[in-house]
């Protein structure tokens, strides 16, 4: 099988599934004063301290979770339920995950104002356009990067507009981590206590931890509401025995993600753009989304105008190759996306997407059993029942 959907989940590494196995074997829990507790304790806060060095944050504000959608959860619902007073509004960009947008619908159903902010054609969001809505709004959220389109977006400019401001803001780092440098302390600046860049998510499984371990980077000054109550671990804002295997895997992981980075982001690039040529040339129709440049470096997201994306999917899936419409599935039935809609296209071409997503194991047989496929899956998908699954 050619797998092309990384941006979906990436192949556990080896060592950090050595890492994970040996960790499962302790018997201590971290919260123990036992010497067993003590040598759990002992490599959860070694674990922590390395993520962090990755990260570029302090030990403390680390908060592991389950993974992106909890860290999400937690820091939305987290500083919606402790905003400041005089707050209103939440500023969120039109071309979220869904784990993002589907929490502030449920905030905005009890009472919070969404102030949205439109994405550009590109899926970009305009520093200027999120700025206005800023001041006097509870709290802010935006994406590093799209994890459907691949869109860098300028998070310097968003987290120093929040910082001016004077609003807490969440950034959604779970696409861009291991493919952008992620520096939380630059970031973060000199915003004042509370306000600017104030937690930052992350997830393990995109960068070949387990599927199961995240985190959420906390600023200390940052005020938050936990959502699991019980014990006082991490902060108090993640109750729980903590999950020390996870923690190491996570560690493990990162490390070799940033270590990489620079060499996997060429090499990704490359192969990525052989990718997109080599499939506009048998589909000369097809039509690269997203920014052209800033851009992940494993990213390809096209429009196959006329095509059932689900089609195109099921007829590569055949041909063994595995990608993905970038957009939820509900109830078994795609969705079209609704980042596409945001960037300005019409519910017809957000249903023809595909993304190709590349990652550590790709290479260039890959691609070439995509460029074998692809024109006569676009045809068949494009047809009115020749077989391709509507
Ligand atoms: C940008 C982004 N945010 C959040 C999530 C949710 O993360 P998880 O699947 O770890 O809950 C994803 C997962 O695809 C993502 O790409």
């Amino acid at each position: 099988m050619h797998y092309l959907d990384h941006a979906a989940t990436t192949p556990l590494r080896p060592e950090a599934r050595d890492a994970w196995l040996a960790a499962s074997e302790l018997v201590g829990n971290a919260s123990s004063t036992h010497g067993a507790g003590q040598d759990a304790r002992r490599i959860l806060e070694e674990s922590r301290e390395r993520v962090a060095a990755v990260l570029d944050a302090d030990p403390i504000e680390v908060v592991f979770t389950s993974g992106g959608t909890e860290s999400i959860n937690l820091a939305l619902q987290g500083l919606w339920h402790a905003r400041a007073d005089g707050t209103d509004g939440i500023v969120l960009p039109d071309a979220e995950h869904h784990a993002t947008m589907d929490t502030v619908a449920a905030l905005a159903a009890d009472g919070a104002f969404v102030r949205a902010v439109p994405v550009r054609a590109d899926g970009s969001i305009s520093s200027s356009d999120f700025a206005e809505r800023l001041p006097g709004a509870a709290l802010a959220t935006a994406l590093v990067a799209n994890n459907e389109v691949g869109t860098i977006n300028d998070a310097p400019s968003l987290t120093s507009a929040a910082a001016s401001a004077g609003t807490p803001l969440h950034l959604d780092a779970v696409a861009a981590l291991g493919h952008l440098p992620l520096s939380f302390r630059n970031l973060r600046g000199a915003a004042d206590a509370g306000t600017g860049l104030v937690a930052l998510s992350v997830a393990g499984h995109k960068i070949g931890a387990p599927v199961g371990v995240g985190a959420l980077v906390v600023a200390r000054t940052a005020k938050l509401t936990a959502l699991l109550r019980g014990g006082a671990q991490q902060r108090g804002l993640r109750a729980g025995t903590q999950d020390v295997a996870g923690a190491v895997a996570f560690a493990t992981a990162i490390e070799l993600a940033e270590q990489e980075r620079e060499g996997e982001s060429l090499r990704l690039g490359t192969l990525r753009d052989r990718l997109v040529s080599g499939i506009r040339s048998r589909v000369p129709a097809a039509e690269l989304l997203g920014a052209p440049r800033d851009r992940l470096p494993g990213n390809a997201h096209l429009l196959f105008p006329g095509a059932v994306g689900e089609s195109l999917l099921f007829l590569l899936d055949v041909a063994g190759v595995a990608a993905s419409t970038g957009s939820a599935c509900q109830a078994g039935v795609a969705e079209p996306s609704h980042v596409v809609i945001a960037m300005g296209r019409d519910e017809k071409d957000a249903r023809s997407v595909l993304r190709f997503t590349l990652g550590r194991t790709s290479t260039e047989a890959d691609v070439d059993a995509v460029l074998r496929a692809i024109a006569e899956a676009y045809v068949r998908a494009s047809g009115s029942g020749t077989g391709a699954r509507s």
